[in-house]
């Protein structure tokens, strides 16, 4: 087991934004009347809201992290560890949501039952991007921190964790 110091973990910041926004989206649905066109329009800008800063998110760990690690794994790694990087951000998993909450935007001019049914489609949607998204932030914790840990030095590690956060801050 290689233990990981907070310190020198590029992940654990933001993903514990991540679950964070995760719970606030649970608490949002909860408190949604979909029969209240207010409720419904609120519902819809903040999920896109939240779903933008974990495209964000994506774009910071591309750009920061991964570009970087590959770099490092061209030059003296196994298969197996290249494999594990290039697959970890290969599905898109926030096109067909995005288009999902603004298709709801038609459902404002439409009845309640539409409105409900349209509701109960998002809510599956999000449970199997939960299902889907939680395995993935503990792959990068707990498979692509170890490498990071194997082919950088401290020292880089903790700047590389600086400038993530400073990102993720930004967005
Ligand atoms: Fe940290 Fe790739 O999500």
């Amino acid at each position: 087991v290689t233990i990981v110091f907070d310190e020198v973990n590029v992940f654990t910041f933001p993903h514990s934004r991540i679950k964070k926004l995760m719970n606030c989206c649970t608490s949002k649905f909860g408190h949604t009347d979909f029969t209240s066109l207010n409720d419904f329009e609120e519902l819809l800008i903040g999920l896109q809201c939240i779903f933008t800063e974990f495209m964000a998110h994506e774009q910071i760990e591309n750009h920061l992290v991964m570009k970087k690690l590959r770099k490092k794994l061209k030059q003296n790694s196994p298969m197996d560890d290249t494999e594990l990087i290039c697959n970890c951000h290969k599905v898109d998993r926030f096109t067909p949501l995005m288009a999902l909450f603004r298709d709801g935007y038609a459902f404002i001019r439409r009845g309640n039952a539409d409105r409900m049914s349209y509701g109960v489609r998002l809510h599956k949607a999000m449970i199997t991007f939960y299902n889907d998204f939680v395995p993935h932030m503990n792959e990068e914790e707990n498979g692509i921190q170890p490498l990071l840990s194997k082919y950088f030095t401290d020292i880089e590690l903790k700047m590389m964790r600086t400038q993530v956060i400073k990102m993720t801050l930004k967005k």
